[in-house]
């Protein structure tokens, strides 16, 4: 049951999406590559030699898909946009027909009546800046911070909600040390160093915004966390949850809230940052809204001999899981939720992702029932109205994602949408899932106490 009363009324209800993987038309109107076009190209690098060419093609059919979202009864929507598109060389010319493409979309939905919240960088780097280092070099923020203003020019005298950066974990630890990720790197140092680039670009990013939008532009951060629970409560173990913690959380959580970086992971990690005066002032500007990304927790034991952080999650049996494998959870998303009210002092609390993947099919009746996922919606709702209660000051929820879309290194198989997607056609076909949310959201339009 979801206690629908303790969302306020004016609780924004979204769906999100980002650029590279929905809009396609990667060579279109003067669009440069990104790291993710090259990434996608190299063989073996994503499941299926799939790669985001045309994706769902959002870039032509996005008038379509604002229709989807009236049809889902959503009232915010979250968009990232291409930087490649914007300032295809990642710094110089600014590329007018890749602005012109946003703001027909935001003109597009305002006129639906959707509010339009912006990700400025996510993920999609132009190629140009990583030839150059990319996030390993302190450059790459500066010019994240010129294109910002570049884009809050053209868009702020509309949008009103911006994003820097979505999931700079992402970026820096699973695309500079892991590899699984654009730029598929593994150096500990550099992604050290591209992590600290990533937060300051986020903070230079956002002055830029709040220089170039109108007085009324919220400018926030989208991070994505996991609770972390030790397999064991052999000092061993619980000691590594420690350190799962740092790596996955408190290193992004402790800067942005003044805390700095926090020592045991710097002396962990043993990189020396490439600090100058005044950036953690920069980085730990305070922000008008925090955006919270959440799909799982992770349980881990002591890994002495693995990769940093030197420990390594175990799979629990018998737990419910996702088309993914990851673990269903909705406790932890109101934990974080807590945490980052609590422990951290947030004040304005959007969930800017949650969602799940599943193997949905088109049936003969002409429906997609995704019985699965529309649970996991209605408990992730719920969780959120718990921590409401509770008193997180939570402004909104994005279903990750509206459409079926190109799922990073697992390609077209891993379907998040609340609207299924034929790759072949691109006819899309709003799940049951999708058709649940809108009950949802009308109920609590409707004033329902819960539902
Ligand atoms: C998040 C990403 C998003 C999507 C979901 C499933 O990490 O921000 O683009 O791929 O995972």
């Amino acid at each position: 049951m979801i206690d629908l009363a303790a969302f306020p009324p004016d609780f924004a209800w979204g769906t999100a999406t980002s650029a590279y993987q929905i809009e396609g038309a990667v060579a279109e109107d003067g669009r440069a590559p990104s790291i993710w076009d090259t990434f996608s190209h190299s063989p073996g690098r994503i499941d299926n030699g799939d790669h985001g060419d045309v994706a769902c093609d959002h870039y032509h059919r996005w008038p379509e898909d604002i229709a989807l979202m009236k049809r889902l009864g959503t009232d915010a929507y979250r968009l990232s946009v291409a930087w490649p598109r914007v300032v295809p060389g990642g710094d110089g010319p600014v590329n007018g027909a890749g602005l012109d493409f946003y703001d027909r979309l935001v003109d597009g939905l305002l006129d639906a009546g959707i509010t339009p919240s912006v990700t400025l960088y996510h993920w999609d780097l132009p190629q140009a800046l990583q030839d150059r280092g990319g996030w390993a070099e302190r450059e790459t923020a500066e010019h994240l911070a010129r294109y910002a203003s570049v884009v809050a020019e053209r868009l702020g005298d509309r949008v009103t909600q911006w994003a820097t950066l979505n999931e700079p974990l992402c970026s820096a630890w699973i695309g500079h040390l892991e590899g699984r990720m654009a730029p598929g790197l593994t150096d500990l140092t550099t992604a050290v160093r591209a992590s600290y680039h990533l937060l300051l670009g986020h903070g230079l990013a956002a002055q830029a915004v709040r220089a170039a939008a109108s007085g009324a532009a919220r400018t926030g951060l989208v991070t994505n966390h996991s609770t972390v629970a030790a397999a064991s409560t052999r000092p061993e173990d619980v000691a590594a949850a420690a350190r799962m913690d740092g790596h996955i959380n408190r290193w992004w959580l402790d800067p942005v809230y003044g805390r700095g970086f926090p020592a045991d992971m710097r002396e962990l990690y043993g990189v020396e940052l490439p600090e100058r005066a005044g950036d953690m002032a920069t980085i730990a500007a305070p922000l008008d809204w925090h955006g919270l990304n959440y799909y799982f927790p992770a349980t881990v034991v002591d890994d002495p001999g693995g990769p940093v952080p030197y420990a390594r999650e175990v799979r629990l049996p018998d737990v419910p899981r996702t088309g993914m494998d990851w673990q269903i959870d909705a406790d932890g998303l109101e934990a974080l939720l807590l945490r980052l009210t609590d422990d951290y002092g947030a004040h304005r609390l959007y969930v800017t992702e949650n969602g799940s993947a599943f193997a949905d099919a088109v049936g003969p009746d002409g429906a997609v029932h995704d019985p699965e996922r529309a649970r996991y919606l209605e408990q992730h709702l719920a969780a959120c109205a718990r921590a409401v209660r509770k008193g997180v000051p939570l402004a909104g929820y994005y279903a990750w994602s509206l459409l079926d879309n190109f799922e990073w290194a697992y390609g077209y198989d891993k379907r998040f949408g609340l609207v299924h997607v034929d790759y072949a056609t691109q006819v899309r076909t709003v799940k049951t899932s999708g058709l649940r949310y809108a009950e949802i959201i009308r109920a609590h339009r409707r004033g329902a106490a819960t539902d």
